[in-house]
Protein backbone atom coordinates (compact mmCIF):
# COMPACT_ATOMS: atom_id res chain seq x y z
CA UNK A 1 0.00 0.00 0.00
CA UNK A 2 1.22 3.80 -0.89
CA UNK A 3 1.91 5.59 2.25
CA UNK A 4 -0.10 8.74 1.97
CA UNK A 5 2.04 12.13 1.30
CA UNK A 6 1.02 14.96 3.28
CA UNK A 7 1.65 18.53 2.56
CA UNK A 8 1.16 21.45 5.42
CA UNK A 9 0.89 24.71 4.33
CA UNK A 10 1.46 27.25 7.24
CA UNK A 11 3.78 24.59 9.07
CA UNK A 12 5.38 27.58 11.47
CA UNK A 13 2.19 29.05 12.56
CA UNK A 14 0.76 27.44 16.03
CA UNK A 15 -1.11 24.51 14.39
CA UNK A 16 1.31 23.71 11.78
CA UNK A 17 4.40 23.42 14.80
CA UNK A 18 1.54 21.46 17.17
CA UNK A 19 1.14 19.05 13.93
CA UNK A 20 4.62 18.45 13.43
CA UNK A 21 4.55 18.12 17.45
CA UNK A 22 2.02 15.50 17.29
CA UNK A 23 2.48 13.61 13.86
CA UNK A 24 2.13 10.01 14.31
CA UNK A 25 4.98 7.56 14.03
CA UNK A 26 5.75 6.77 10.12
CA UNK A 27 3.46 9.84 8.91
CA UNK A 28 5.54 11.03 5.64
CA UNK A 29 4.52 14.96 5.69
CA UNK A 30 5.83 17.98 4.43
CA UNK A 31 5.74 21.21 6.79
CA UNK A 32 5.99 24.45 4.41
CA UNK A 33 5.44 28.16 5.52
CA UNK A 34 5.28 31.35 3.14
CA UNK A 35 8.76 31.76 2.50
CA UNK A 36 8.93 28.19 0.96
CA UNK A 37 5.16 27.97 -0.64
CA UNK A 38 3.19 31.51 -0.56
CA UNK A 39 -0.55 30.51 -0.85
CA UNK A 40 -1.51 33.39 -2.42
CA UNK A 41 0.35 32.83 -5.77
CA UNK A 42 -1.69 30.11 -8.07
CA UNK A 43 1.33 29.08 -10.25
CA UNK A 44 3.33 28.75 -7.47
CA UNK A 45 0.71 26.41 -5.42
CA UNK A 46 -0.10 24.76 -8.89
CA UNK A 47 3.74 24.50 -9.56
CA UNK A 48 4.84 23.49 -6.18
CA UNK A 49 1.94 20.53 -5.83
CA UNK A 50 2.64 19.29 -9.43
CA UNK A 51 5.79 18.56 -8.14
CA UNK A 52 5.28 17.47 -4.81
CA UNK A 53 1.96 15.59 -5.58
CA UNK A 54 0.73 14.96 -2.09
CA UNK A 55 -2.64 12.75 -1.07
CA UNK A 56 -3.30 14.98 1.18
CA UNK A 57 -2.99 19.12 2.05
CA UNK A 58 -3.74 20.38 5.35
CA UNK A 59 -3.92 24.23 5.27
CA UNK A 60 -2.81 25.88 8.50
CA UNK A 61 -2.32 28.90 6.62
CA UNK A 62 -4.29 31.56 7.48
CA UNK A 63 -4.42 35.50 8.36
CA UNK A 64 -5.19 35.39 11.94
CA UNK A 65 -4.55 38.97 13.28
CA UNK A 66 -8.48 39.52 14.03
CA UNK A 67 -8.65 43.18 14.94
CA UNK A 68 -5.27 44.20 12.06
CA UNK A 69 -7.80 42.52 9.37
CA UNK A 70 -10.02 44.87 10.05
CA UNK A 71 -7.69 47.78 8.16
CA UNK A 72 -6.23 45.50 6.00
CA UNK A 73 -8.89 43.52 4.35
CA UNK A 74 -7.13 42.70 0.96
CA UNK A 75 -4.29 40.72 2.68
CA UNK A 76 -6.79 38.84 5.10
CA UNK A 77 -8.76 38.09 1.69
CA UNK A 78 -5.70 37.07 -0.66
CA UNK A 79 -4.60 34.36 2.56
CA UNK A 80 -8.04 33.34 3.85
CA UNK A 81 -10.27 33.27 0.74
CA UNK A 82 -7.78 32.90 -2.84
CA UNK A 83 -5.35 31.05 -0.94
CA UNK A 84 -7.52 28.47 -0.60
CA UNK A 85 -9.16 28.46 -4.04
CA UNK A 86 -5.51 28.40 -5.24
CA UNK A 87 -4.55 24.77 -3.22
CA UNK A 88 -8.32 23.85 -3.81
CA UNK A 89 -7.52 24.24 -7.94
CA UNK A 90 -4.09 22.51 -7.41
CA UNK A 91 -5.54 19.96 -5.63
CA UNK A 92 -8.35 19.16 -8.00
CA UNK A 93 -5.78 19.03 -11.07
CA UNK A 94 -3.39 16.76 -9.23
CA UNK A 95 -5.95 14.26 -7.25
CA UNK A 96 -5.21 15.43 -3.85
CA UNK A 97 -7.52 16.05 -0.35
CA UNK A 98 -7.57 19.07 1.40
CA UNK A 99 -8.43 19.79 5.37
CA UNK A 100 -9.23 23.05 5.51
CA UNK A 101 -9.40 24.92 9.47
CA UNK A 102 -11.50 27.69 9.48
CA UNK A 103 -12.99 29.77 12.83
CA UNK A 104 -16.17 30.15 15.00
CA UNK A 105 -16.13 34.08 13.88
CA UNK A 106 -17.60 32.75 11.01
CA UNK A 107 -21.02 33.01 13.58
CA UNK A 108 -22.94 35.93 14.40
CA UNK A 109 -22.91 35.11 18.42
CA UNK A 110 -26.98 35.23 18.51
CA UNK A 111 -27.91 31.56 18.94
CA UNK A 112 -28.84 30.84 22.64
CA UNK A 113 -27.16 26.94 21.47
CA UNK A 114 -23.90 25.63 20.73
CA UNK A 115 -23.57 26.24 16.94
CA UNK A 116 -23.81 23.02 14.90
CA UNK A 117 -21.73 22.79 11.39
CA UNK A 118 -24.75 23.71 9.21
CA UNK A 119 -26.09 26.27 10.74
CA UNK A 120 -26.12 29.80 9.11
CA UNK A 121 -23.19 31.88 9.37
CA UNK A 122 -23.23 35.87 10.09
CA UNK A 123 -19.65 36.82 10.60
CA UNK A 124 -19.04 40.39 11.73
CA UNK A 125 -15.90 40.85 10.97
CA UNK A 126 -13.35 41.33 7.97
CA UNK A 127 -11.49 38.60 9.25
CA UNK A 128 -14.69 35.92 9.62
CA UNK A 129 -15.85 37.36 6.17
CA UNK A 130 -12.82 36.40 4.85
CA UNK A 131 -12.51 32.76 6.46
CA UNK A 132 -16.36 32.32 5.36
CA UNK A 133 -14.91 33.32 1.86
CA UNK A 134 -12.75 30.48 1.76
CA UNK A 135 -15.03 27.79 3.16
CA UNK A 136 -17.17 28.41 0.53
CA UNK A 137 -14.47 28.22 -2.30
CA UNK A 138 -13.38 24.75 -1.37
CA UNK A 139 -16.62 23.84 -0.98
CA UNK A 140 -17.63 25.09 -4.39
CA UNK A 141 -14.10 23.76 -5.99
CA UNK A 142 -13.69 20.17 -3.95
CA UNK A 143 -16.82 19.24 -2.17
CA UNK A 144 -16.43 15.85 -2.78
CA UNK A 145 -12.57 15.43 -1.35
CA UNK A 146 -12.17 18.38 1.40
CA UNK A 147 -13.27 18.86 5.00
CA UNK A 148 -13.62 21.65 6.72
CA UNK A 149 -12.78 22.09 10.37
CA UNK A 150 -13.55 25.19 12.03
CA UNK A 151 -12.06 25.45 16.01
CA UNK A 152 -12.41 28.73 18.57
CA UNK A 153 -9.85 30.34 21.02
CA UNK A 154 -6.82 28.07 19.68
CA UNK A 155 -3.66 28.42 22.55
CA UNK A 156 -0.45 26.35 23.11
CA UNK A 157 2.78 26.38 24.58
CA UNK A 158 4.43 27.42 21.32
CA UNK A 159 3.17 30.78 19.37
CA UNK A 160 1.54 33.33 20.07
CA UNK A 161 -1.78 33.63 21.84
CA UNK A 162 -4.15 34.48 24.19
CA UNK A 163 -2.27 32.14 27.58
CA UNK A 164 1.01 33.46 26.57
CA UNK A 165 -0.25 37.31 26.49
CA UNK A 166 -2.00 37.05 29.64
CA UNK A 167 1.07 35.19 31.92
CA UNK A 168 3.44 37.48 30.40
CA UNK A 169 1.00 40.13 31.18
CA UNK A 170 0.25 39.04 34.58
CA UNK A 171 4.02 39.23 35.39
CA UNK A 172 4.39 42.70 34.42
CA UNK A 173 0.87 44.26 35.70
CA UNK A 174 -1.01 44.31 39.10
CA UNK A 175 -4.70 44.23 37.41
CA UNK A 176 -5.69 42.54 34.06
CA UNK A 177 -8.86 44.23 32.85
CA UNK A 178 -10.57 40.72 30.39
CA UNK A 179 -14.15 40.70 28.65
CA UNK A 180 -16.41 38.65 30.62
CA UNK A 181 -19.46 38.13 28.33
CA UNK A 182 -17.85 37.18 25.41
CA UNK A 183 -18.50 33.24 26.08
CA UNK A 184 -16.84 30.54 23.86
CA UNK A 185 -14.11 27.48 24.25
CA UNK A 186 -10.71 28.11 24.89
CA UNK A 187 -9.23 25.03 22.68
CA UNK A 188 -5.83 23.88 22.96
CA UNK A 189 -3.67 23.03 19.31
CA UNK A 190 -3.07 20.23 20.04
CA UNK A 191 -6.89 18.53 20.14
CA UNK A 192 -7.12 19.91 16.84
CA UNK A 193 -3.76 18.87 15.82
CA UNK A 194 -5.34 15.06 16.96
CA UNK A 195 -8.26 15.41 14.71
CA UNK A 196 -6.54 16.69 12.02
CA UNK A 197 -4.01 13.64 12.48
CA UNK A 198 -7.64 11.15 12.61
CA UNK A 199 -9.69 12.97 9.18
CA UNK A 200 -6.01 12.79 7.41
CA UNK A 201 -6.76 9.08 7.16
CA UNK A 202 -10.23 9.07 6.91
CA UNK A 203 -11.39 10.14 3.14
CA UNK A 204 -14.53 9.63 3.42
CA UNK A 205 -15.75 12.24 5.89
CA UNK A 206 -16.00 15.29 3.88
CA UNK A 207 -17.99 18.42 4.82
CA UNK A 208 -17.98 20.70 7.87
CA UNK A 209 -16.60 19.62 11.29
CA UNK A 210 -16.67 21.19 14.55
CA UNK A 211 -13.87 20.94 16.77
CA UNK A 212 -13.05 22.68 20.11
CA UNK A 213 -12.09 21.22 23.49
CA UNK A 214 -15.04 20.79 25.96
CA UNK A 215 -16.66 23.28 28.42
CA UNK A 216 -17.72 27.07 27.95
CA UNK A 217 -16.07 29.72 29.19
CA UNK A 218 -15.72 34.00 29.17
CA UNK A 219 -12.60 35.39 28.13
CA UNK A 220 -12.15 36.25 31.91
CA UNK A 221 -13.00 33.07 33.14
CA UNK A 222 -10.08 31.93 30.77
CA UNK A 223 -7.73 34.10 32.66
CA UNK A 224 -8.64 33.33 35.48
CA UNK A 225 -8.14 29.78 35.24
CA UNK A 226 -4.91 31.21 33.54
CA UNK A 227 -3.90 32.78 36.65
CA UNK A 228 -4.73 29.88 39.09
CA UNK A 229 -3.06 26.73 37.04
CA UNK A 230 0.07 29.12 36.41
CA UNK A 231 0.01 29.79 39.98
CA UNK A 232 -0.14 25.60 40.75
CA UNK A 233 2.60 25.06 38.05
CA UNK A 234 4.63 27.44 39.45
CA UNK A 235 5.57 29.28 36.44
CA UNK A 236 3.05 32.91 38.24
CA UNK A 237 4.26 33.22 41.51
CA UNK A 238 1.15 34.87 43.94
CA UNK A 239 1.52 38.03 44.01
CA UNK A 240 1.29 38.28 39.86
CA UNK A 241 -1.31 40.28 38.76
CA UNK A 242 -4.89 39.71 39.62
CA UNK A 243 -7.71 39.56 36.98
CA UNK A 244 -11.14 41.77 37.10
CA UNK A 245 -13.95 41.29 34.42
CA UNK A 246 -15.20 43.92 32.25
CA UNK A 247 -17.83 44.22 29.54
CA UNK A 248 -16.82 44.28 26.05
CA UNK A 249 -18.08 47.92 25.39
CA UNK A 250 -15.44 49.00 28.18
CA UNK A 251 -12.73 47.36 25.80
CA UNK A 252 -13.46 48.63 22.57
CA UNK A 253 -11.58 46.54 19.29
CA UNK A 254 -11.13 47.11 15.66
CA UNK A 255 -12.84 44.01 14.76
CA UNK A 256 -16.24 43.01 16.32
CA UNK A 257 -16.59 39.81 17.74
CA UNK A 258 -19.39 37.39 18.47
CA UNK A 259 -21.09 37.32 22.35
CA UNK A 260 -21.23 33.62 22.15
CA UNK A 261 -19.76 31.36 19.53
CA UNK A 262 -19.67 27.55 21.28
CA UNK A 263 -19.12 25.39 18.67
CA UNK A 264 -21.63 21.79 19.04
CA UNK A 265 -18.81 18.90 18.47
CA UNK A 266 -21.01 16.16 18.48
CA UNK A 267 -20.95 14.91 14.99
CA UNK A 268 -16.99 14.98 15.25
CA UNK A 269 -17.01 13.26 18.77
CA UNK A 270 -19.38 10.68 16.97
CA UNK A 271 -17.42 10.37 14.08
CA UNK A 272 -14.50 10.00 15.51
CA UNK A 273 -15.47 8.01 18.57
CA UNK A 274 -13.85 10.83 20.60
CA UNK A 275 -13.64 11.26 24.32
CA UNK A 276 -13.37 14.88 24.84
CA UNK A 277 -11.53 16.42 27.48
CA UNK A 278 -12.86 19.37 29.29
CA UNK A 279 -11.12 22.96 28.45
CA UNK A 280 -9.45 23.30 32.07
CA UNK A 281 -8.23 19.73 32.01
CA UNK A 282 -6.39 20.85 28.72
CA UNK A 283 -5.34 24.08 30.17
CA UNK A 284 -3.45 22.21 33.16
CA UNK A 285 -1.72 20.14 30.43
CA UNK A 286 -0.37 22.73 28.71
CA UNK A 287 0.32 24.70 31.21
CA UNK A 288 2.60 21.81 32.40
CA UNK A 289 3.95 21.24 28.89
CA UNK A 290 4.70 24.75 28.76
CA UNK A 291 6.61 24.69 32.07
CA UNK A 292 9.00 21.45 31.35
CA UNK A 293 10.37 23.49 28.24
CA UNK A 294 11.38 26.70 30.16
N1 LIG B 1 -5.56 31.31 16.73
C1 LIG B 1 -6.86 31.20 17.03
O1 LIG B 1 -7.32 31.58 18.12
C2 LIG B 1 -7.80 30.58 16.04
C3 LIG B 1 -9.16 30.50 16.37
C4 LIG B 1 -10.04 29.92 15.45
C5 LIG B 1 -9.56 29.43 14.25
N2 LIG B 1 -8.23 29.54 13.96
C6 LIG B 1 -7.77 29.02 12.67
O2 LIG B 1 -6.83 28.00 12.93
C7 LIG B 1 -5.86 27.96 11.89
C8 LIG B 1 -4.47 27.96 12.47
O3 LIG B 1 -4.28 29.14 13.24
P1 LIG B 1 -2.92 29.44 14.01
O4 LIG B 1 -3.28 29.95 15.35
O5 LIG B 1 -1.98 28.30 13.88
O6 LIG B 1 -2.38 30.67 13.13
P2 LIG B 1 -0.92 31.26 13.03
O7 LIG B 1 -0.10 30.88 14.22
O8 LIG B 1 -1.09 32.70 12.70
O9 LIG B 1 -0.30 30.48 11.77
C9 LIG B 1 -0.65 30.78 10.46
C10 LIG B 1 0.57 30.51 9.59
O10 LIG B 1 0.24 30.80 8.23
C11 LIG B 1 1.34 31.50 7.68
N3 LIG B 1 0.96 32.29 6.51
C12 LIG B 1 0.48 33.57 6.48
N4 LIG B 1 0.31 33.96 5.20
C13 LIG B 1 0.67 32.92 4.41
C14 LIG B 1 0.72 32.73 3.01
N5 LIG B 1 0.38 33.70 2.15
N6 LIG B 1 1.14 31.53 2.55
C15 LIG B 1 1.52 30.54 3.39
N7 LIG B 1 1.50 30.67 4.74
C16 LIG B 1 1.08 31.85 5.24
C17 LIG B 1 1.81 32.39 8.81
O11 LIG B 1 3.10 32.90 8.55
P3 LIG B 1 3.48 34.35 9.18
O12 LIG B 1 3.41 34.19 10.65
O13 LIG B 1 4.86 34.57 8.64
O14 LIG B 1 2.45 35.32 8.66
C18 LIG B 1 1.77 31.40 9.97
O15 LIG B 1 2.97 30.64 10.04
C19 LIG B 1 -6.18 29.15 10.97
O16 LIG B 1 -6.94 28.69 9.88
C20 LIG B 1 -7.02 30.05 11.84
O17 LIG B 1 -7.91 30.85 11.07
C21 LIG B 1 -7.34 30.08 14.83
Amino acid sequence: MNTLKILVTGGNGQLGTTLKKTAPAGVDALYVDVDTLDITKPDDVMNFIASVRPGLIINAAAYTAVDKAESDENTAYRINCIGVANLANAAIKNHARILHVSTDFVFGGNSGRPYRPNDPINPLSVYGRTKAAGEQELRNILPQHSAIVRTAWLYSAVGSNFMKTILKLMTERDVLRVVSDQVGTPTGANTLAQVLWELAFRPQLTGIFHCTDAGVASWYDFALAIREEGESAGILSPDAGRVEPINTSDYPTPARRPYYSVLDKTSLWHELGITPIHWRRNLRNIIAELRSEK
